[in-house]
């Protein structure tokens, strides 16, 4: 940012100590600036100091030009079996390495190192099931439950090499099974508990698992969510699973296959199941997980990620960006199944020695009050969510959130899509008290961690991620590569490669390269989002540019719904499109062929939309389908997904030259 954008900013703000400030900037936008008490205590202001900046853009423009010291002073803060020759290897562009030569393990980063210090008392999970059960894990604990299982894990021959398929709901086995893997130097691949039975049996597939962890059950709303059962269906449609480990959870009874299915807890009883294991020196370039994510064709992509780069940006956006201090107590209301959960419930708050709340349950139940009452309860200091669990609590008024006292919050944050200014002012002034600064985060499952957002001492702007963290260079530019100028809008790009990026697709290298790199504009990172940047730099995040859906933050293919649909037995052929709603963001609109013999009805809308829900999960299954005789394709044969959204939206179809005839 420039000089005279910097004096424009400080111009229209006035510190105040009490709290936050909002002003207005051009009669438009309003300004939100952190109050001195914030930035004389935040993290990123003792690093500005201990560099040598007495202003955060000199810190920002420094980093963007020595990214490798910058992150390499990251690096250091962590723990090291051997360290590395070289901090960036990009002779293989685009297949970066980060700390090459480096022997590390995320989880002696993670836990080993916090279990030889005072740390090893402090609470590193705290969780609650909806049914107001509590279980809490010290350091030490959590070290021997991860080292109980990971012993489990190693005498059934999981070792290198194997990708160890999770389908859990939000309980600690989820994060524990997850670092157990990682302690042996497996991977884990989780499949979020939302998603059914195609969904799950098509990640098993790609990734050649031969365990799968799961459990009887999951609970909402206090119903049994059958994680087993459908596990069960999975299984049946792809021959890979060898052994089924199941948490008992809810209780309820299910089916236990001999020789196949075994009970989590009659393994933990077993002598095999030490709290004594040695965590397994890996390379910074191994692979530490995949997470599946949709994309523009129905196969969705494994993407990899590593031990090394990954531990060390997720530990220095969380301390940077949410300011994490021993005395916090974080929550990251996310599913760990999501990426948000992998890097802000799971690594990050672990590699920085928070302690870490998970909650199971609906976010309203058994009142509107159930997320007020955890954090006055559970004392939490930092919340971060999405902007649809905003909206959606929203609507319930502020007598709910007033009945609590949430004083304890200094710092909140959003993430997964653009929030509305109006849910951004309610979070900011009845949730945060107009104290607490609110950390729009953009990232995405490809990206590990945030990319753009902003400090606790970044001005903010509501609807805005504001700015590249440090060390990350983006961009909006034209096709051409040639960047947009101020309020034009463009696609964003990654300049530079970062720590945490995805390395590969799973067994795909070829569509790493094709949908990342050498796309339009060829030798950045393009991120499939459009954007523009205002007169101040401030980046505004406009929303997908290719057949990717968000429902209340997940990301959804439309390709992934239409191969649903068209595995019924009435539908020929399908064609989806998102449209917007004001609690999820946007909803599921699919457009139907039906084949010869069926005829469209009220009940066979019904019964397609329980099959997509059936096949791919609730979150997937579509608000409105429409049957229709023809749908809008270009010559080759591609659907015109824009067109059925532009006539859906009552709007100009625009060019339709490329359209059939
Ligand atoms: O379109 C952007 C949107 O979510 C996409 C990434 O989705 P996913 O991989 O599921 O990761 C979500 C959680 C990290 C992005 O390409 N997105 C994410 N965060 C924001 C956002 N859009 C606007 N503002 C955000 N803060």
């Amino acid at each position: 940012m420039s000089e005279t954008r910097n004096a424009a900013l400080d111009n229209t703000a006035t510190m105040d100590s009490s709290g936050g400030t909002e002003q207005a900037t051009n009669g438009l936008q309003r300004l939100y600036k952190p109050s001195s008490e914030v930035v004389e205590n935040a993290n990123v202001t003792a690093y500005m100091r201990q560099k040598g900046f007495s202003t955060y853009e000199e810190l920002y423009d420094w980093s963007i030009k020595n990214p490798q010291e910058f992150w390499s002073d990251q690096a250091n803060e962590l723990g090291w079996y051997e360290p590395w020759q070289q901090v960036l290897d990009d002779s293989q562009a685009p297949f970066y390495k980060w700390f090459v030569g480096a022997k590390t393990n995320i989880v002696h980063n993670a836990i080993d190192r916090h279990v030889t210090t005072w740390r090893r008392n402090k609470l590193a999970l705290i969780w609650e099931g909806e049914d107001g059960t509590q279980r809490t894990y010290s350091y030490h604990t959590l070290n021997r439950e991860v080292s109980r299982f990971a012993n489990v894990l190693k005498s059934m021959g999981v070792k290198k090499g194997d990708i160890v398929t999770i389908y859990l709901p939000r309980i600690p086995e989820l994060p524990i099974t997850m670092l157990a893997c990682a302690k042996i130097g497996a991977a884990h691949s989780v499949v979020y508990g939302g998603f059914s039975v195609e969904a799950l049996a098509d990640r098993v597939d790609d990734a050649n698992s031969k365990v799968l962890v799961t459990a009887d059950g999951g609970v909402m709303r206090s119903k049994v969510v059958e994680l087993k059962k459908i596990a069960d269906e999975a299984m049946a449609r792809t021959p890979s699973i060898q052994t089924c480990i199941v948490v008992k959870h809810t209780g309820h009874e299910v089916t236990m296959e001999s020789g196949r299915d075994l009970w989590m807890h009659d393994l933990l009883s077993l002598p095999i199941a030490s709290a004594v294991c040695p965590t397994e020196p890996v390379d910074a370039e191994d692979t530490l997980f995949i997470l599946y994510t949709s994309g523009t064709t129905g196969r969705p992509k494994g993407v990899v990620h590593t031990h090394g780069g990954y531990q060390v940006g997720t530990y220095a956006t969380l301390k940077f960006v949410f300011d994490i201090k021993e005395e916090d107590r974080w929550w990251c209301a996310a599913d760990p199944g999501w990426i948000t959960g992998h890097s802000y419930i799971v690594y990050s708050p672990f590699l920085t020695g928070a302690t870490s709340f998970m909650y199971e349950g609906a976010p309203n139940y058994p009142y509107p009050d159930r997320w007020w009452s955890l954090i006055a309860r559970h004392g939490i200091s930092i919340l971060y969510t999405a902007p649809t669990a905003i909206r959606g609590l929203m609507r319930f008024g502020e007598a709910w959130p007033s009945r609590h006292d949430l004083s304890t919050l200094r710092l909140l944050g959003t993430v997964g899509e653009p929030i509305n200014p109006e849910a951004w002012r309610w979070y900011y002034r009845i949730i945060g008290g107009e104290r607490c600064p609110i950390m729009d985060t953009w990232w995405q499952t490809e990206t590990g961690h945030f990319m753009i957002t902003p400090t606790p001492i970044t001005p903010l702007k509501p609807g805005s991620a504001t700015r590249p963290f440090l060390g990350i260079e983006v961009d909006v530019v034209h096709e051409d590569g040639s960047s947009c100028a101020a309020n034009e809008d463009g696609l964003l790009v990654v300049r530079q490669p970062w720590p945490g990026m995805m390395r590969t697709i799973l067994n795909d290298p070829e569509r790493y390269v094709t949908t990342y790199w050498d796309k339009e504009p060829a030798g950045m990172y393009t991120v499939g989002d459009s954007a523009r940047k205002d007169d101040d730099g401030y980046l505004w995040i406009i929303g997908r540019l290719d057949d990717v859906i968000k429902v209340s933050g997940y990301r959804l293919g439309t390709a992934e719904v239409e191969s649903a649909l068209v595995s019924h037995s009435a539908v020929a052929e399908a064609a989806s499109i998102g449209l917007p709603h004001e609690v999820k963001g946007n909803v599921i609109h699919s457009f139907v062929i039906l084949r010869e013999g069926f005829e469209g009805s009220p009940q066979l809308e019904e019964e397609l939309k329980g099959h997509v829900g059936h096949e791919m999960g609730p979150i997937a299954r579509p608000e409105k389908i429409s049957f229709v005789p023809s749908l809008p394709k270009t010559r080759s044969g591609k659907i015109m997904r824009r067109v059925l959204k532009a006539q859906a939206l009552g709007q100009d179809v625009g060019d339709v030259s490329t359209l059939e005839s």
